[in-house]
């Protein structure tokens, strides 16, 4: 089977948890501050602040700029639900807006008409490891005095106009084990404003500035020395895990018949956490039953939207209707793309899904 994701995990990351291990030291320490600073430094920002995980990165990045019961938050539907979630989780409320169906992101130009008196920030969600359209959606923000909270959980290293993704206002990421990089599991927040710094330490470890004296209220979303060695150890790997993955990519694209394959916007650069492409004619379905029957992983991400969920239904009671959303639920299906994917392996998804459309 070739799967979806496949960690690549090699001797320097087990090397740096015996180290760890070694040491006696396995909580939030000295490793966790060299991953903060490499993290930083790798999406050009002056600050990161490691967490437990993606989504209390996303968490935390929103109580950091203060957003909370009574505000609105715009962002996409078209996204894992953690990201609608860690708004609700500060009583804000998530407003979608629909994506460009190019890119499967947010779409820049319906944002302002969903600005409200409420508003107090957008979410442009990287999906797929490609960043948003960035300037549009600075514009906007900056006529309306919102924040920008990004969720680059998807998109490590990935580039718009010369600038990270992570880099346009407060940045969360992902390390989850399917993710471009990994630290097993994990977060990281990245800005280079010293009071959002600053507080997302503090409301980290139980609102403390001084030991045992607690100024707010605050979580556990340590991340621990373990994980931060093993994700410094991966962070060293990035640029080359996403050159792979591009030329993958590139790989699939030149070769697959049948389906629309990704669109890399000039200036952007792409970095493949997923390879999504669309199916027409309601054949998707068909099309992954077909793969998994030939020992090929794909997957949809999502087959749900967010303002479809039941529970964003029946107890938040949307009642939205994103088109180019719902029709990207019914179309996408990723492919592997992975760094760990052997020549043969693309030959082996090429071959599979030409075969499909062959035969149909
Ligand atoms: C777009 C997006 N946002 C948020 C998250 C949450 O990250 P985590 O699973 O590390 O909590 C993910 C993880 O899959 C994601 O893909």
């Amino acid at each position: 089977m070739i799967h979806m994701a496949k960690p690549q995990i090699g001797e320097e990351e087990k090397q740096a948890v015996m180290e760890v291990l070694d040491s006696g030291m396995l909580a939030q320490g000295p490793r966790v501050k060299a991953f903060e600073e490499a993290f930083a430094e790798m999406c050009g920002v002056k600050y990161a602040i490691a967490t437990s995980s993606g989504t209390t990165a996303l968490h935390l990045a929103l109580l950091a700029n203060r957003i909370g019961v009574g505000d609105e938050v715009i962002t996409s539907a078209f996204t894992f639900i953690a990201s609608a979630n860690s708004i609700l989780y500060t009583g804000a409320r998530p407003v979608f807006v629909d994506i460009d169906p190019r890119t499967f992101n947010l779409s820049a130009d319906l944002i302002e008409v969903a600005i409200t008196p409420k508003t107090k920030a957008i979410m442009p969600v990287h999906l797929y490891g490609l960043t948003c359209d960035m300037d549009p959606i600075l514009r906007v923000a900056e006529k309306h005095n919102l924040v920008i909270i990004e969720d680059a959980c998807q998109s490590h290293g990935a580039g718009y106009k010369g600038r990270k993704a992570g880099s346009f206002g407060t940045g969360a990421f992902s390390l989850y084990p399917t993710k471009n990089i990994t630290s097993g599991e994990g977060g990281m927040i990245t800005t280079d404003d010293p009071v959002i710094d600053e507080k997302c330490r503090v409301v980290r470890q139980h609102g403390m500035r001084k030991r045992y004296y607690h100024d707010e209220l605050g979580f556990n979303f340590r991340m621990t020395d373990v994980h931060a060695a093993i994700g410094l150890a991966q962070l060293k790997k990035l640029d080359k895990f996403n050159v792979q993955r591009r030329a993958n990519a590139r790989f699939l694209s030149e070769n697959l018949k049948g389906v629309t394959a990704p669109n890399i916007p000039d200036g952007q650069t792409h970095v493949f956490h997923q390879y999504t492409v669309r199916v027409p004619d309601g054949m998707r379905d068909a099309l992954h039953t077909y793969l998994q029957e030939h020992e090929v992983g794909s997957e949809v991400y999502y087959p749900v939207p967010i303002h479809q969920q039941s529970f964003y239904v029946s107890d938040l009671g949307y009642k939205d209707s994103l088109p180019e959303t719902e029709r990207a639920a019914q179309e996408v299906l990723s492919l592997p793309v992975h760094a760990g994917l052997s020549a043969s392996d693309l030959e082996t998804i090429v071959a599979a899904v030409n075969e499909f459309f062959a035969g149909s």
